[in-house]
Parts: structure tokens; sequence; C-alpha cells
């Protein structure tokens, strides 16, 4: 093999990964939340995901993030199986209809790259969302967390997450943390919650 060929599989990233862990679970009429909804890539994928009969509820508290979101689900095509919030994931509980039951969500925390880098995740209002996002996640549910963590902030974000992550129980979740060990410079990783019961 020469150099420059690349091997036919390779390692996905943790973005990549991210979607891997989603795809693998989720079905036409699942009910889905994007947390960071940003330029919209994952509420797409998501809204792919679930179909017609799906629902997606993504969060952003950036308003640019809604009007990119809008324009990327619209040029795609997306059935209009999306709603998008104005208003911090901390606040999802208020948003999501009663008895909600959902199949995933995912979470891509830090910053918006090109956007403003001193709008950030924060370790405390991320996990207000994510154990909201628990209490009404179905048996066979994922909730994914991309860990972004360069920034400032990020190293007491992502504590807080992993500290919170290892006290669940293991009889009704299981916790998994896809991390490249040997790359510089703070690499983001993927946690991954699933409902066992
Ligand atoms: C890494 S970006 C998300 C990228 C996005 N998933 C995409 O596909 O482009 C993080 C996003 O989280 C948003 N954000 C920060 N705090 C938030 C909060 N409390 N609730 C919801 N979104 C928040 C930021 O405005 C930013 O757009």
């Amino acid at each position: 093999m020469s150099v420059r060929e690349c091997p036919p599989f390779m390692l996905d990233n943790a973005l990549q990964f991210s979607h891997t862990l989603l795809k693998e679970i989720l079905k036409t009429g699942d009910v889905v939340v994007d947390a960071t909804m940003g330029n919209g890539h994952d509420t797409l994928f998501l809204s792919q995901c679930v179909g017609t009969t799906g629902k997606v509820y993504a969060f952003d508290i950036q308003e640019s993030a809604l009007v990119l979101t809008e324009k990327l689900l619209s040029a795609a095509q997306c059935p209009p199986n999306y709603q998008l919030f104005l208003a911090g994931h901390e606040t999802v509980a208020q948003h999501l209809p009663p008895d909600t039951m959902l199949q995933g969500a995912i979470f891509n925390l830090g910053y918006l790259p090109q956007g403003d880098k001193t709008v950030v995740t924060q370790g405390s209002t991320t996990l207000v969302a994510l154990k909201s996002l628990l209490a009404c996640l179905a048996v066979g549910g994922r909730i994914v967390l991309v860990v972004y963590w360069g920034h400032p902030g990020g190293e007491t974000e992502k504590e807080a997450l992993l500290d919170f992550c290892q006290s669940l129980p293991q009889k009704i979740w299981h916790v998994a943390c896809y991390n490249f060990i040997n790359q510089k410079n703070q690499p983001p990783f993927t946690l991954c919650i699933e409902r066992r019961r």
C-alpha cells in the first residue's frame, strides 16, 4: 500500500461515532432531542433517522443557530418533523409534550466552530438537561454526548459530566466512553448512556 492510500476501514472520529451509536437504534417514528442545535447538522441527521412520522426537538440559545438550522433542513427537504426552540437545553422538560418517551438525544458540547467562541455549554446547565432527558428515555434508548473540552471552562464541564455518568447505577444504565488516548491537544470524546430497563 502506498503512503497516500487510506486503509479501507478507519475508526470513526468522536462525532461520526455519535451518529453511529444513534443510527443503530433509531427508527422511523421515534422521538428525539438535539440539545445543541448549532449549525443544524445533528438536527438534520436526526430528522432523517426518524422520518416523516418521527419528531425532533432541537434547542439552542443563539438565534443564528435556529436560522442556520432552518435553512439547512429546508435545503435538504426535510419533512416537517422538527421543532426548533430558542431556549437553553436546561429548559427541555418545559418544552417537551407531557409523557414524551424519547428514543435518543445528542449533545455536541463546547462552542460553535465559526461562531461566537464565548458562547459555550456549561456543566451546570448540561447536567440539568441531561437529567431531564434521562427521565424520559425509553428502555433501549441512548443519549450521546460529544465532549469538546479544550476551551476555557471545558475541563470543568467534562469533569462534572464524567462524575455524574460514573455514578449512574449500572443495573439501569450502561455508560460507555469512546476516546482516542494517543491524540494531542484534548481530543473530543463520545459518551453514550443507554437505558437497560
Ligand atoms: C458545538 S456547537 C453544536 C454544533 C451542532 N450540533 C451542529 O451540528 O452544528 C454547541 C452549541 O451549543 C449551544 N449552546 C450553548 N449553551 C446552550 C444551552 N444552554 N442550551 C442549548 N444550546 C446551547 C451553542 O450556542 C452552540 O451553538
